[in-house]
């Protein structure tokens, strides 16, 4: 759930600006997320808040900000991928 969120489901769909390997996206507006690592709490950080040109995502569930959270997490391998 969170891959597809994350490719599609979003809008703004992340893809369009960031690089993430397992999702196969090739954004480079953002920071590549593959190198950043972003930890659970500081990808629902951007995702509640938005940081610079990055809107916040306020259309989300709750639901769905953990499941996109526990994603980019989980897929860059980040030290933290839980709340
Ligand atoms: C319009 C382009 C755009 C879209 C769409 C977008 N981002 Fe971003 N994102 C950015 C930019 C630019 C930054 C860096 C902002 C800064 O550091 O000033 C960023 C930063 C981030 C960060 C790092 C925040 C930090 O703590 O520095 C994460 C994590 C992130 N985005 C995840 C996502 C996810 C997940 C989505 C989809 C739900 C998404 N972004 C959609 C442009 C975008």
């Amino acid at each position: 759930m969170g891959k597809a969120l994350f490719t599609q489901g979003a809008e703004p769909s992340c893809s369009i600006c960031h690089t993430l390997a397992d999702a196969e996206t090739m954004g480079e507006i953002g920071p590549n997320l593959d190198t950043m690592r972003p930890d659970y709490d500081r990808v629902m950080r951007a995702l509640v808040n938005g940081v610079g040109p990055m809107t916040p995502y306020d259309s989300l569930t709750d639901e769905e900000l953990d499941a996109l959270s526990h994603y980019v997490a989980s897929a860059t391998k980040a030290d933290n991928v839980e709340p």
